[in-house]
């Protein structure tokens, strides 16, 4: 029983996956991922549902927020499964409601197919609407933070541009980021790094709390 209903489930998009690519209407025009990312970062995000009160306060929060995405070679496409005549409908509410015109592209997912892909939809939740997906796509289009929340809770879009910087820092420097870390906090050390590495790698040195817990200023 439990391997026959096994079979029935698509496997979840996993981290350090290659993400899938598509191509979608959009309130842009017809959008494929890869094109669109082209060698930048992406954060694909759904929402459930047009005319919405919570989702039009998170599509506002992330026009605003265009140019901290910028800044950090970020492009965001949004999505729903609402279709693009409901998008053409609603994005003039959003300019009135948020103080803000909608600056990146909302994808209309009519016929699911994004949805479906990338496992938006959560039937346990709604058979119908997408729950509140956050994918976070490297410029190799590799798979490095997903997050899922429920419709009626709105995310936190500062959360995921920290989360960009840690994973952007991450990358260039072999260095972690401790709980609650923001740019310009101290640092740790990767324990794949020798004592010796350390030395090359940080002059300035490290506090060591504990011969794995290695603390250091951000590079
Ligand atoms: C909202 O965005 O406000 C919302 C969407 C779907 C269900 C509940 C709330």
């Amino acid at each position: 029983m439990a391997i026959r209903h096994a079979k029935m489930v698509a496997m979840a998009l996993q981290l350090g996956d290659t993400v899938p690519n598509f191509t979608q209407d959009s309130t842009e025009g017809p959008i494929d991922l890869c094109a669109y990312a082209g060698d930048q970062w992406l954060i694909l995000f759904s929402h459930p549902k047009d005319f919405t009160p919570i989702c039009t306060t998170e599509l506002g929060a992330v026009a605003k927020l265009k140019s901290e995405f910028d800044k950090r070679g970020v492009k965001v496409l949004g999505l729903s499964v609402d279709s693009l005549a409901s998008h053409a409908g609603w994005v003039p509410d959003i300019e009135e409601t948020q103080g803000v015109k909608l600056n990146f592209p909302l994808i209309a997912d009519h016929d699911r197919s994004v949805a479906n892909l990338y496992g938006m939809i959560h039937p346990n939740e709604d058979n119908v609407f997408t729950v509140r997906s956050v994918f976070v796509i490297d410029p190799q289009k590799k798979l490095r933070l997903t997050l899922t929340y429920p419709a009626p809770t709105g995310r936190n879009f500062a959360e995921i541009l920290r989360a960009v910087d840690s994973l952007q820092l991450t990358d260039s420097k072999k260095v972690g980021t401790p709980v609650n870390w923001n740019v310009g906090d101290d640092v740790i050390i990767l324990p794949s790094v020798s004592n010796e590495a350390a030395k090359e790698m940080f002059p300035a040195g490290w506090k060591e709390l504990k011969p794995y817990l290695r603390v250091t200023k951000q590079p």
